[in-house]
């Protein structure tokens, strides 16, 4: 197949052409996000590659059908983005990479809680500069800390399994119990009761209407004081302006976070030379106990190898026709 690949980067050029060799797909890599605006470059493909902030919304698949381009190949494992109705309403076909290395995110969302807690952050400035004071580093054990973990699924489970390893309880929250995880000790339970009784938060289920906002004024207001979130997950699962209060009022002790509500804007660019238009991550940024990376927890050598590898194997299996293993169900 012919195909656009949008908001291409350098890691994802060399991870794909390391094994286009072994498909027969013809891959265009364009830098600019799809959108209302870039949608026209698809002309003349017969599939289209996106990732996680390319616009798949009712206008982009429209004209992505005018296009007679019916095959979306998304080279990652959320699909928050798609609009999935107007895509099967339209005869569009969508595959995702639904797992590549879940513990390659739950490997991130670990070093940002050991980060953030441990102040590694600022021990690394420190002593660059030749300031070996220990003042202000004082962290906390993870050790019999009780962490919640909502949403047990791939990425979840392999968090739940770190966490047991270093000798925490665990909560978790899913709509699903992981029969395994139980028997490693993980306790299912309510929202509330792992909200009221867990001094770490980790968030790991997709964004969905249910789950927006899913850390708001209200169960901030009844997590534990100096409580520790991490968010690998999506950024609109935590209402922005509601956590920046709970920062300022000390509710929350530690914040890591890889995903941001309107990284849209943000991430995946080099803005070091422009004028930050976004108050509130400018306002996150000013806090000490927040950690923020751009959306990085899926980049290991080992996970894009296994994004190429599955995307490319979707694109073969929408070309022939047969049964579409990674396609996204009907919504
Ligand atoms: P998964 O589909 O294996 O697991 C998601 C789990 O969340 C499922 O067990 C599901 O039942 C549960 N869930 C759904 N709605 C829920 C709710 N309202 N409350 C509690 N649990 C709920 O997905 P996977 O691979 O574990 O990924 C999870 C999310 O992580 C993705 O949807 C994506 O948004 C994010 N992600 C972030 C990456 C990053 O680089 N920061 C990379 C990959 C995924």
């Amino acid at each position: 197949m012919k195909v656009a690949f949008f908001s291409s980067r350098s890691y994802d050029k060399a991870s794909f052409e390391q094994l286009t060799p072994n498909f027969e797909h013809q891959l265009t890599y364009f830098e600019v996000k799809l959108d209302k605006d870039t949608v026209y470059l698809a002309q003349g493909f017969d599939a289209i590659c996106t990732f996680v902030n390319d616009h798949l919304d009712q206008n982009v698949l429209k004209k992505l059908v005018e296009l007679e381009v019916k095959n979306i190949v998304l080279r990652c494992a959320g699909y928050n983005q798609v609009d999935l109705q107007s895509a099967e309403k339209l005869g569009i076909r969508i595959c995702r990479v639904p797992a590549y290395s879940p513990e390659a995110v739950a490997e991130h969302a670990l070093a940002l809680l050991m980060t953030i807690v441990r102040k590694t952050h600022k021990a690394y400035n420190r002593v660059r500069e030749n300031n070996f004071s220990l003042e202000g580093l004082v962290g906390i054990n993870i050790h019999k800390q009780t962490v919640g973990v909502i949403g047990t699924g791939a990425i979840g489970s392999a968090f739940c399994k770190i966490m047991i390893g270093m000798g925490c309880t665990v909560l978790a929250y899913d709509h699903y119990e992981n029969k395994h995880l139980k028997t490693l000790g993980v306790s299912y339970v309510q929202l509330a009761e792992l909200i009221a009784q867990s001094s770490i938060i980790s968030l790991h289920c997709p964004l969905t209407t249910e789950t927006r906002h899913l850390i708001n004024k209200e169960r901030l207001a009844e997590m534990q004081k100096g409580v520790t979130i991490i968010n690998t997950g999506r950024g609109a699962l935590i209402d922005t302006k509601a956590i920046i209060k709970s920062l300022k009022n000390k509710k929350v002790g530690y914040l890591g976070i890889d995903v941001y509500e309107q990284e849209e804007n943000l991430f995946f660019r080099d803005l070091s030379a422009e004028i930050l238009q976004d108050e509130d991550i400018a306002r996150l940024m000013t806090f000490p106990n927040v950690l923020i990376t751009g959306h990085q927890a899926f980049l290991t050598k080992e996970s894009l190898v296994e994004i190429a590898n599955i995307t490319l194997t979707n694109l073969n299996e929408l070309e022939s026709g047969i049964e579409v293993t990674n396609i996204i169900p009907k919504p």
